[in-house]
């Protein structure tokens, strides 16, 4: 019988691509999504789908209660800015709501969960490009929600409740190429969907963080890798917990640094037209350069990113509007 896989925030924006790849290896999918980020035409044919929130645990018990086999875990709120706001909402939603999780694992002998995690984890580099050993000196309360957790599940694993992946994606990117995800993030925060609605015209202009810092342009330098490629880095990892019981963090990135500035020009090859934008002071909190060493990924996974051309990248995200 095909492995049963709860996948909490499904229907967002990494967690329907982890879904369409799941479903694509055979894999049963129960998407457990409140929909508050999330968007319900990201739940694809073939995935069932239960509405519900993390934080009400009599909901998560029922979900957990049916015959799952692995958990994948990507429900979490992610905006960095606003989690120094309102850590509270943080904690909440990606602190307790984590713990009713992994709490409802345990209710269930539930034993694996692939965690998301990030790269926020670590803080400002000391040296890049980042590996796993680097210190861990997170700065921001998302950051730190995310590291919480892992902690927690490094706890629970030690007590022999469960084994866990705690994935640190750089920066995501990217739609699935045969256009088959095709939900928005409401209200983006991140670069690329902040280009792309300039692109389309849902937003007049969009400013450029900072160009004197210590890069090759002087734009900030990220790592981004694509969403399809964080899926299936999923996918590997929840079959190596099923055939091992052994957990591990790993960083995924390409290891590729690009600029902002290379991304706008890269864009604009793309959609063959200038963007309207400007530069303006840097944002707070942002490393001039951040890139991941991911080479644990390959050694533990086999894990190697399929898109390293940001044009090929920024083309999965243009498609979707042609
Ligand atoms: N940027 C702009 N203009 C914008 C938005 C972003 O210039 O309107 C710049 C930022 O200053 C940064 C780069 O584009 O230099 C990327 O910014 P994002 O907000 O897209 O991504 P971050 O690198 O800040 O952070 C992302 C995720 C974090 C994660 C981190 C890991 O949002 O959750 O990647 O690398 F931890």
């Amino acid at each position: 019988m095909a492995n049963r896989i709860l996948v909490a925030g499904g229907a967002g924006y990494i967690g329907s691509h982890v879904q369409k790849q799941l479903l694509e290896e055979g894999f049963e999918v129960l998407v457990f999504d409140d929909l508050s980020s999330g968007d319900e035409v990201n739940i694809l044919d073939g995935a069932e789908f239960i509405r519900g929130n993390i934080l009400d645990k009599d909901v998560l018990d029922m979900a957990m209660s049916q015959d799952i086999d692995g958990v994948v875990h990507l429900a979490a709120k992610k905006a960095v800015g606003e989690s120094m706001v309102y850590p509270e909402m943080y904690a909440e939603n990606n602190i307790s709501g984590s713990i009713n999780i992994l709490n409802a694992m345990v209710n269930n002998g539930v034993k694996h969960i692939v965690f998301s995690s990030s790269a926020a984890v670590y803080g400002m580099p000391q040296y890049v490009p980042i590996d796993e050993k680097h210190p861990i000196n997170t700065i921001n309360y998302y950051g730190y929600t995310k590291r919480a957790i892992e902690e927690n599940m490094e706890w629970y694993a030690r007590l022999g409740k469960l084994d866990f992946a705690a994935l640190r994606y750089f920066n995501a990117v990217g739609y699935a190429k045969d256009k088959s995800i095709r939900g928005k993030e409401r209200n983006p925060q991140n670069l690329m969907p902040i280009i792309m609605e300039a692109a389309t015209g849902k937003r007049e202009k969009f400013s450029i963080f900072g160009n004197d810092y210590d890069t090759k342009d002087g734009t900030c330098v990220r790592d981004y890798v694509h969403v399809s490629d964080l899926a299936k880095a999923h996918t590997l990892a929840l079959k190596k917990l099923m055939a091992e019981g052994q957990s591990f963090t790993l960083n995924l990135g390409t290891g590729l640094g690009t600029s902002v500035k290379e991304i706008v020009d890269a864009t604009e090859k793309v959609i063959e037209r200038k963007l309207n934008y400007d530069y303006a002071e840097r944002r707070a909190g942002d490393p001039a350069t951040l890139t991941a060493n991911a080479k644990k990924a390959y050694e533990v996974l086999g894990w190697k990113p399929e898109y390293t051309d940001v044009e090929e990248i920024i083309r999965t995200v243009w498609n979707l509007e042609l």
